[in-house]
């Protein structure tokens, strides 16, 4: 039993990553935290076990009644091997070789966010690169019109922010309705006039030889909306706080700017923010401990593939999950970081943190990160 609240810890609104490894190092592989409302997995196996083990663990808990008002999660809500031919259905969307068509759009948006900031002493990154970036990505992903933007970036910073986890907030509640609409709407248009673009693809898509019924569709755009926002501003913000914190590696970058793709991936794993949970559905004994049917699952994905005795020295980590939900979003994921980083090397120079104003984290399953402020061209 560990004296552990991974929502309200004081010492993860610092730093989670610090913080985490602290808790790891002090407690056993499993460990159970009354504050957490559940059992916390602290080792890698463990955690593969509980994303690849359908029997025993479920994402049921990822459901339409923990969102108010919003659709069921698929494919995130169900277990295998119901889950399979939705994944696929979404899967198939999100191929590499699909998502290199939005390469020429993710690095014109990188340039017009990043190329009038190199001249300026300092920058706001949250809130001038890492929100706005992915919002329009996403708008051109689905098939949202540009002219749209303004309402949805509202609506999506409404969602995404640390505030707008509690969905019943009035406001909250009002942009997730107003979302709902906005994505029904673009269903039904592209239903009468589809277009080359993601939203009239899943349109085409069957599931189980049956076309994908209007609800379902709505969503599964639904949770590309919530799976592909906060994650890639997180990940963005994460890991341009680790290369502001370390000059060396900065360097090494400009010396050799091939190197992104590499550094990238020791990045995410670095500020690997998501504890994905698990509910045991059936009675298991791990380790010695039985966890009972009904128990929840903190999987603390960062603290097991940081741990000094982890074995996961190489691109493997587990910042996009495991096992049966692994992030469907990945590929695109991995391209927005990497022309991030291309497109922000290629136009500033060195930069650190801004320690008057410094970096302010936040932890839960999903662990934010809500200020990031940068002081560029710094000598060093
Ligand atoms: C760096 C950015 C991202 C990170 C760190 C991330 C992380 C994750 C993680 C950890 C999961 C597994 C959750 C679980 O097992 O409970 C997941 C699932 C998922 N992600 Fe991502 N994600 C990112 C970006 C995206 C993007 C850009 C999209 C889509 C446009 C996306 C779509 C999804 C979907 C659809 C699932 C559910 C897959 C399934 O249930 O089969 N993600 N993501």
């Amino acid at each position: 039993m560990i004296d552990f609240d991974p929502n309200h810890d004081a010492g993860l609104a610092v730093d989670v990553f610090q913080r985490l490894e602290q808790i790891r190092a002090s407690s056993p592989p499993i460990a159970y935290a009354p504050k957490a409302g559940g059992w916390m997995f602290f080792r890698e196996d463990l955690i593969q076990k509980a994303f690849s083990d359908g029997e025993h663990f479920s994402t049921s808990l990822f459901n339409a009644g923990a969102q108010s008002g919003a659709p069921d999660m698929i494919p995130l809500c169900l277990d295998p091997p119901e889950n399979g031919p939705w994944r696929m259905a979404v899967v198939r969307q999100l191929t590499p070789g699909k998502i290199k068509r939005l390469e020429g759009f993710v690095r014109a948006k990188a340039e017009t966010l990043i190329a009038p900031i190199a001249a300026r002493p300092s920058c706001d990154f949250l809130k001038e690169v890492a929100e706005p970036m992915p919002i329009s990505i996403f708008m051109e992903l689905m098939g949202l019109p540009a002219e749209g933007y303004e309402e949805f970036r509202n609506l999506a910073v409404q969602i995404i922010s640390p505030e707008g986890l509690d969905r019943n907030t009035p406001a909250t509640a009002a942009a997730n309705a107003r979302i709902i609409e906005i994505l029904a709407d673009l269903i039904a248009q592209r239903r009468e006039e589809p277009r080359d673009d993601l939203v009239s693809s899943l349109i085409q898509e069957t599931v189980a030889g049956e076309p994908i019924g209007p609800r379902e569709l709505l969503a599964i755009c639904y949770v590309l909306f919530l799976g592909g926002l906060d994650t890639v501003v997180n990940a963005m913000s994460y890991g341009m706080r680790f290369l502001a914190m370390d000059a060396e590696l900065q360097d090494s970058v400009r010396r050799d700017p091939a190197t992104i793709p590499g550094i990238m991936e020791q990045l995410l794993r670095r500020s690997t923010f998501v504890n994905p949970l698990r509910l045991v559905k059936k009675d298991i004994d791990l380790e010695g401990i039985t966890l009972k049917a009904g128990d929840i699952v903190w999987n603390m994905c960062g603290a097991a593939s940081n741990a000094p005795e982890s074995d996961t020295g190489g691109p493997r980590h587990l910042a996009f999950g495991g096992g049966y939900h692994m992030c469907a979003g990945m590929h695109l994921a991995r391209l927005e970081l990497r022309v991030l980083y291309e497109t922000w090397f290629k136009h500033i120079g060195p930069f650190e943190l801004d320690t008057d104003e410094g970096p302010i984290m936040a932890g839960g399953p999903t662990m934010l990160i809500k200020r990031l402020k940068l002081r560029l061209n710094a000598a060093n």
